[in-house]
């Protein structure tokens, strides 16, 4: 029987811990001052999940816990804004500004106005709507119509609310409109990871921000760390007349707004703001592309009115992307782990952006043929919104008439082999991957990562010395390292010793998937490795497979298959893959895995429901998930049933009836799998 009295206290209890998280959370992500520690926050969060696991009836869509995220896929609902979201037009001097400055006073007939100066984000924008003190729904801008449902990506955004505290009188419903940021510092780390795997590295924190806040899987979108600013209140009972101080409204119900928000009352305050921003924003952790300009009165702005694309009440002021001339000396040319070349250009040191630049990356070989460069050119170098700067022209008439003109390498600068390319492919390759030394030291830079074997202690340096002294030639070398070999390095004491060989040894442990991923098959990524190693349950099932036994597999395409087959092929490889496997790394699923596996129900996909008495909810999920089936969260046509315990909500109810769908109990459920 249900212990209403435990019920109650737990109900309290969760109550108070979601209080408790949502004010360290914003004490942490939105006033940057924690009051307790890391350790004691996780705590707290840790039993208020164990008390949500246990009481799924108290479930709450806007509970801390959902911060971490879902490994569920989803795709986005479209939903149309309730007010459109338009763009600012852009201006690019004190000139214009000063023209929109008189437009506004025409407009107004000459009534004063104040003029609210803002940073320009560079991020993705979003819409949020608030219903009494709950967020409801997050929508991007999309085509400003309609945007994609976004909200459960949002919900993991630390420094956006999820409920606000009670009695801050803000109106029933409202929309806060800001901008999704990703801070420079997780750019970078984001990318350097990125450029470690060879995946397609992220331009600027804009489309890396907008890219994460697309992921289909929430958990994945926690861990990229996103930040905000808001910027904008909407709705029809808004506190104040100013938008200025709806803003400070806005912070004081725990929104991130930032601090450099001004209200000028002269275009020679506007004017200043601006310059003093110009030179400051890089000093700022997070992206900015300008600053924008509001007519602080929301009755003002009413009278002004809108053009069709933008209001005629705000404009944004553009910040010159900076750009410079300089020599363009050499040409190197940098080999990566599946040896693809890429060529950069040496520069004489130019300031550009408070950095001094000295290389640009040119891409590839149409690259240079697409600026006919030659050595001694003077090159433009911009660095906007990018970190990595790049050439954006040349001045032709300044080239000497002897000029050289660059050709592409045709041999490896590392190792001497002949380059090739791909069909359909930009990149020369060097096709010597098994001597070719950055390649070799790529591939163990790989295997190491923590995303791979995850092998602690060791890193770029340590492979680059290891490899220097001649210990390791390839991933399997690592196996063999002795502890004799590392204290004869310089610096290696008893503790990093100790830890590299433990770290070592623990990566026997990594499952079979990611050891897949971790050796380096080209285009085998992440997810493939994953949905390889489900139907492939060891290395020797993979190795035998038929290039159509491969492409008979979802997801694997053709270039895949081949890329496989070819693998295999090589008698190194199979060398490297025997002696991992004398190691003792995962070349198989684990036994008791395949020995549990059944496929009772393959194809299914079951939604859990309600309160159970025999097996706890986390308990039924895994033997879904055990039987081949799929857990999902909402109800649709595709359910194949619901797992239904006591107390299930009467709209889930209803909308099994509606869709015809099958309710089932924990003893029929438990016979089904039996
Ligand atoms: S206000 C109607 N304020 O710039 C006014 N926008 O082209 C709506 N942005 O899509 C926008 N910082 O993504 C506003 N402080 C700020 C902003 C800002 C960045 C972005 C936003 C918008 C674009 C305008």
């Amino acid at each position: 029987m249900k212990d209403l009295f435990a019920d109650d206290s737990d109900y309290a209890r969760i109550d108070e811990l979601r209080k408790e998280l949502h004010r360290h959370n914003y004490n942490y992500y939105v006033l940057n001052a924690p009051e307790i520690s890391d350790q004691e926050f996780d705590k707290l969060m840790y039993e208020l999940q164990g008390l949500e696991a246990k009481h799924p009836e108290y479930s709450d869509s806007n509970s801390p816990t959902m911060r971490v995220g879902s490994d569920l896929n989803k795709n986005f609902k479209q939903v149309t804004h309730k007010y459109p979201m338009l763009s600012l037009a852009n201006t690019y001097s004190e000139a214009d500004v000063s023209e929109f400055y008189d437009r506004v006073t025409k407009g107004l007939e000459g009534e004063a106005f104040e003029i609210c100066t803002e940073l320009k984000f560079d991020g993705t924008s979003i819409s949020i709507t608030y219903v009494d003190g709950k967020m409801t729904q997050a929508v991007t801008r999309g085509d400003g119509i309609r945007g994609d449902d976004v909200t459960d990506n949002v919900k993991t955004i630390r420094s956006i609310p999820l409920v606000l505290p009670s009695g801050k009188g803000y109106p029933h419903e409202f929309e806060m409109r800001g901008e999704v940021l990703m801070p420079w510092t997780v750019f970078e780390e984001l990318n350097k990871e990125r450029e470690l795997h060879e995946e397609s590295l992220f331009a600027n924190p804009r489309n890396a921000a907008s890219g994460t806040l697309k992921l289909q899987n929430s958990a994945e979108v926690a861990a990229r760390k996103l930040d905000s600013y808001l910027y904008y209140m909407l709705g029809e009972q808004l506190p104040h007349d100013g938008h200025y101080e709806n803003l400070i409204e806005a912070k004081n119900w725990g929104f991130k707004i930032s601090d450099n928000t001004k209200k000028c009352k002269t275009l020679q305050e506007v004017l200043d703001y601006i310059a003093y921003w110009d030179v400051e924003r890089k000093n700022l952790p997070v992206a900015t592309d300008g600053i924008v300009l509001k007519v602080n009165s929301i009755r003002q702005q009413q009278l002004l009115g809108y053009t069709a694309k933008s209001p005629r009440w705000a404009i944004a002021y553009k910040f010159q992307a900076e750009r410079e001339c300089t020599r363009l000396n050499k040409v190197s040319y940098q080999v990566g782990r599946t040896g693809a070349v890429t060529p950069v250009a040496n520069l004489d040191p130019v300031l550009l952006a408070g950095t001094v630049v000295k290389r640009a990356t040119l891409n590839n070989a149409d690259f240079i043929d697409k600026f006919d460069l030659h050595i001694g050119d003077m090159v433009y170098v911009e660095k906007g919104g990018e970190i990595i700067p790049k050439i954006v022209g040349v001045d032709v008439d300044s080239r000497p008439n002897d000029a050289e003109k660059i050709k592409f390498i045709t041999n490896c600068p590392e190792c001497g082999a002949s380059l090739v390319r791909y069909d359909g492919e930009a990149a020369y390759y060097c096709p010597n991957d098994m001597t070719c030394p950055p390649q070799i030291k790529g591939k163990i830079e790989h295997f190491i990562s923590r995303r791979a074997m995850n092998i602690d202690y060791l890193g770029p340096e340590t492979v680059d010395l290891f490899y220097q002294k001649g210990l390791i030639r390839d991933v399997a070398d690592l196996y063999t390292l002795k502890s004799s070999d590392l204290f004869a390095l310089p610096g290696f004491k008893e503790k990093s010793v100790d830890n590299i060989l433990k770290g070592i040894e623990a990566s026997k442990k990594v499952p079979w998937s990611r050891v897949l991923f971790a050796i380096g098959i080209r285009f085998v990524g992440e997810t493939t490795a994953k949905v390889l190693a489900n139907t492939f349950d060891s290395i020797d099932a993979l190795k035998t497979a038929t290039l159509d036994d491969l492409v008979r597999v979802d997801e694997i395409g053709e270039k895949i298959a081949q890329s496989i087959i070819l693998y295999f092929k090589d008698d190194r490889n199979l060398e490297i893959i025997e002696r991992l496997r004398d190691a003792g790394v995962q070349l198989k699923s684990k036994s008791e895995e395949l020995s549990d596996r059944a496929d009772k129900l393959a194809g299914k996909s079951i939604v859990i429901s309600g309160v159970f008495a025999l097996h706890s909810r986390d308990e039924y999920k895994e033997l879904i998930e055990k039987n081949g089936g799929k857990n999902v969260g909402s109800i649709s046509s595709k359910t194949s049933f619901i797992l239904a315990g006591d107390n299930m909500g009467p709209s889930k109810q209803q909308k099994a009836q509606q869709l015809n769908i099958p309710i089932i109990n924990e003893e029929t459920f438990l016979k089904m799998i039996e």
